[in-house]
């Protein structure tokens, strides 16, 4: 693809390796890692015990073998579940192991990417943050603290971004963290969004690659902006190639291999 390698494209891990192996677990961001991904997603919850943990949906039932909501679980009854065998495409001994396929906790999360052995970016999204009033954010800050991650000396050194479909929780962020990059996800297009403005405490445009191919136009338009734009999630190559000649920053994929392929460079 020419017009790909013409500017670098973040390629960034949804969940992990996602299509290869069970999403947010150590399995699925070993693997992005070892195929090279740029960066990171996932989405983070808080445990009933105030654990930041890498899930999804509200509920734990698709992806483990227990049941119930995650803000209702401690981080030992996470602990006691499997993540992995739900999926079962393929084979992989990587999946049977308890090791690599229980709750993941953002904790656990940035120690693998602190021990990569190269730079590999972070892009965190708080799930449901309204409900917990700023909890979230108040851990995700006091986490990313420890690991001197919560204060860049500015948001494009940054390893670490926040993104979220809140408004409200990016502008806790930005208030609380000025100089962490935050991310504005968006579903659908709004009237607000149309002339390429994002909400008060966001940075990086996040647009759903539907928006993307039934707006166009929007893309240069948050550009013209002066927004970074992050695309998910890009899974099919004529998604990536639209991506490619747009001039996005940032692909968000569950086949991080197969886009870094694409890209050329691999
Ligand atoms: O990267 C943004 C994307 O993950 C938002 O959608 O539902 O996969 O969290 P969802
Ligand atoms: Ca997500």
């Amino acid at each position: 693809m020419t017009q790909a390698r013409q500017h670098s494209i973040q390629v960034v891990a949804h969940r992990g390796a996602s299509e290869d192996a069970p999403e947010h677990t150590l399995a699925a961001y070993r693997k992005a890692i070892e195929d090279g991904a740029d960066a990171l997603e996932c989405d983070v919850r808080l445990t009933a015990d105030g654990h930041l943990v890498c899930v999804h949906d509200r509920r734990v039932n698709r992806t483990s073998n227990g049941r119930g909501a995650v803000s209702a679980l401690e981080l030992a009854d996470l602990a006691a579940l499997d993540f992995g065998s739900w999926k079962d495409a393929a084979e992989s001994p990587d999946w049977k192991d308890p090791s690599l396929t229980s709750v993941l906790t953002l904790e656990r999360l940035l120690e693998l990417v602190a021990d990569a052995g190269r730079r590999v970016e972070l892009a965190i999204e708080t799930k449901h943050p309204t409900r917990w009033a700023g909890q979230v954010e108040e851990r995700l800050l006091q986490l990313l603290g420890r690991f001197g991650l919560a204060a860049p000396e500015s948001p494009t050194d940054s390893a670490v971004r926040v993104m979220s479909f809140s408004a409200r929780s990016l502008s806790r962020i930005s208030a609380a963290a000025p100089t962490l990059p935050t991310v504005y996800l968006m579903q659908f297009m709004t009237p607000r969004m149309r002339d390429g403005r994002l909400p008060a405490g966001a940075r990086i445009a996040g647009p759903g690659i539907r928006v993307v191919r039934n707006h166009p136009g929007y893309v240069a338009r948050l550009h013209r902006a002066g927004h970074r734009v992050h695309v998910w999630t890009v899974n099919e190559p004529e998604d990536v190639e639209l991506c490619a000649r747009l001039g996005v920053e940032a692909i968000i994929t569950n086949r991080p291999k197969q886009v870094l392929e694409q890209l050329g460079r691999l």
